[in-house]
């Protein structure tokens, strides 16, 4: 799929902007601060309704702003559709496809698809479970977007069974009675969850070490094996596959931790405690792996994911934000090969020079919030 459109209205430092874009790879070029990330966000946020750079929708509108939208046209095969985001914090968002309202915004999740290289990734192999948590979370979205749904509900129980725990340690049993009804609920929307998780790891760690192996430099990365291993709360529960069977093990956990979990007041188990602990060869990568290896880590993950949603039929829109300038030459070329036959490639660079030239196509100029067409 292709943005074949992109328009903005009040989003981040943008007034109004309209712009045209074509399949292949395109570039926005131009100096620190002056909107280029903001227009790739912009298109991310509309295929996932989250931004890697916040967590509040707050920043996305322009200052001053009471509401932001976000307008594309997706193109698909011979299939066009016009997707429309209205961003109104602290109110609910709403979405458009082709003028008709969507019942929930959630639904717009994955109708674009988009897989976003950013210098933040290297959070996903230094950083917290979390970091990793989400980029799970979001692929098995973008593949299967009824998940998105799962989550929700999953997030919605944990929140409300956290607020029980911390009274129900502290007061009468009939709370307690109420608890066994939330330790059903989550560990049945959990049990999906990690069913799902599972499943897009099995698919995704052969994808991790090809890519690995392409993007890394020298003979030793070529024979190196990538491995991605699922820590859960609950030991074991990583040889499962079956939802009902992840969700029998996670209650009979919950069970055993009920007292600790009351002393604590919040959920010990379930999949927002889970991890992925992120191998290379037979060392794991946290820890052990130098800068260059835990960038080129990060990039095949990236990588991978993009193989993935490419093996379900469709390219996704690869956006690379300001990714090559923190590369070596060499790892510059060697992802520039592997994106370059990609349906639609968006690049953002301080200087044109940190554009590879596999990837030299359609370019603009990005000044002050304004946006040029250099041809
Ligand atoms: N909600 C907002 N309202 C107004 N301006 C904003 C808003 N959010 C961000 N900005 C402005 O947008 C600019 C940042 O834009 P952006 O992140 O797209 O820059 P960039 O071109 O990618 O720069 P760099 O090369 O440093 O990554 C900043 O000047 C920031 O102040
Ligand atoms: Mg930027």
């Amino acid at each position: 799929m292709h943005v074949t459109r992109l328009e903005l209205a009040d989003f981040r430092s943008y007034g109004s902007v309209e712009i045209e874009l074509r399949p292949g790879p395109v570039a926005f070029v131009g100096a620190n601060g002056q909107g280029k990330t903001n227009l790739v966000e912009a298109i991310d946020y509309l295929a996932t309704l989250d931004s890697h750079r916040v967590s509040s929708d707050t920043p996305l509108v322009r200052a001053g702003a009471e509401r932001a939208i976000v307008r594309a046209q997706l193109q698909r095969e011979d299939r066009s559709a016009l997707l429309e985001l209205e961003i109104t914090p602290g109110r609910s968002n709403r979405a458009r496809v082709n003028g008709n309202p969507l019942p929930r915004v959630r639904d717009l999740v994955g109708i674009a698809r988009t897989v976003l290289f950013s210098p933040e990734d290297l959070a996903l192999v230094k950083g917290d479970p979390s970091d990793r948590r989400r980029f799970l979370d979001h692929l098995v979205v973008m593949r299967t977007p009824r998940f998105a749904g799962v989550k929700a509900d999953y997030d919605r129980v944990l929140k409300q069974r956290n607020t029980l725990l911390k009274t129900a340690g502290r007061r009468s049993n009939v709370e307690i009675s109420t608890l066994d009804i939330w330790d059903e609920n989550l560990a049945r929307t959990g049990g999906q969850l990690v069913a799902a998780r599972l499943a897009l790891l099995d698919a995704l760690a052969p994808h991790a070490t090809d890519a690995y192996r392409d993007v890394a430099a020298g003979a030793a990365a070529e024979r190196q094996v990538v491995s991605l291993v699922y820590k859960p709360s609950v030991e074991g529960v990583e040889e499962l596959r079956d939802p009902d069977d992840i969700a029998k093990a996670l209650l009979d956990e919950i069970g055993r931790r009920r007292r600790e979990e009351l002393e604590r007041g919040i959920s010990l188990v379930g999949p927002h405690r889970d991890d992925v602990l992120l191998g290379i060869g037979d060392l794991p990568a946290k820890g052990y792996a130098s800068h260059g290896e835990s960038w080129s880590l990060a990039l095949a993950l990236r990588l991978a994911a993009f193989a993935l949603l490419r093996e379900d039929g469709d390219d996704p829109i690869l956006i690379l934000d300001d990714v090559f300038a923190e590369l070596d030459s060499d790892r510059r070329s060697r992802l520039a090969a592997r994106v370059a036959g990609a349906e639609q490639v968006l690049v953002t660079a301080a200087v044109e020079g940190d554009v590879p030239t596999e990837l030299v196509g359609q370019s603009f100029d990005v000044a002050g919030a304004v946006v040029t067409p250099r041809d």
